[in-house]
């Protein structure tokens, strides 16, 4: 099973009819499994328009632009569950923004937040160093296309449901999972890809480490192409009920 069907399993939406909300929704991966519960609707939150076509037209999508550091555009206690993976280390303040999902859950409600840990990164290479170095940096740089990133954000997700609590949103810990997908491929799609694109850019201010790095990249490829490439991240789930 991959992360977002595990994610749509931890959202419990077995009831008919609930209300959902998949929170920087990117192109849908996760609306997509949370559809095949069967909720009455899903609300598809991103402030870039990236939903798949197919999403975009689907009854039960309601596809909105917003910009979830200026709040969450739903009436109190609408939702009965959430869903957010990878998407709170862009925030600028995670814990106000857990106050407004807790604000727009019913009691009740549930919210599966989740996250990629990225320093946990691993890729089969032939340089083990280099890859060691290369994650390092990937983790301590903020790329230019997002305004910020925390790469350690998987393993705070906790301390960030108990931080809630402090600032007057609590929430019931029911449960903290992780798990780590292995991944074979390694093209324009992948996961891996993504994350080696990544790292290439956190190298990019260093000519000679630069020039390694895309050596490493190449490398990758060869790896995948002879069926012995292997990639993983660690991802670290919450699931909190709204007290
Ligand atoms: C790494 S992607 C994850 C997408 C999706 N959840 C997934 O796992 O496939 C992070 C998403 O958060 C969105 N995002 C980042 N900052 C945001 C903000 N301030 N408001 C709304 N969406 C934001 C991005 O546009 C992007 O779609």
């Amino acid at each position: 099973m991959g992360r977002h069907a595990r994610i749509a399993q931890l959202a419990r939406l077995e009831e008919p009819g609930l209300q959902v909300a998949d929170l920087g929704c990117g192109t849908g991966r996760t609306v997509r499994q949370l559809l095949a519960y069967e909720p009455a609707l899903v609300h598809a939150l991103d402030h870039a328009s990236n939903l798949d076509d197919d999403l975009l037209h689907d009854r039960r999508v309601s596809s909105r632009i917003v910009d979830l550091d200026h709040g969450l555009p739903l009436p109190d206690a609408s939702l009965d569950r959430v869903t957010s993976l990878n998407t709170v280390e862009h925030l600028a303040d995670p814990v106000a923004h857990l106050g407004e999902v807790h604000r727009v859950l019913r009691p009740g409600g549930l919210l599966v937040l989740a996250h990629s840990d990225w320093d946990t990164s691993l890729f089969t290479s032939t340089d083990d160093a280099l890859t060691r170095r290369l994650v390092d940096l990937f983790v301590a740089t903020v790329p230019t296309w997002v305004d910020r990133a925390d790469g350690f954000m998987g393993r705070k997700l906790p301390a960030l449901a108990d931080a809630s609590g402090g600032r007057g949103a609590p929430f019931d810990v029911l449960r903290v999972d992780s798990w780590a997908d292995p991944h074979r491929r390694f093209d324009d799609g992948s996961v891996a890809y993504k994350v080696a694109v990544g790292m290439l850019a956190a190298a990019s201010g260093e000519p000679e480490l630069a020039r390694r790095a895309t050596g490493w990249f190449d490398g990758l490829h060869r790896l995948a192409e002879a069926d012995q490439f292997l990639f993983t991240v660690t991802d670290v789930a919450v699931v909190l009920r709204r007290a």
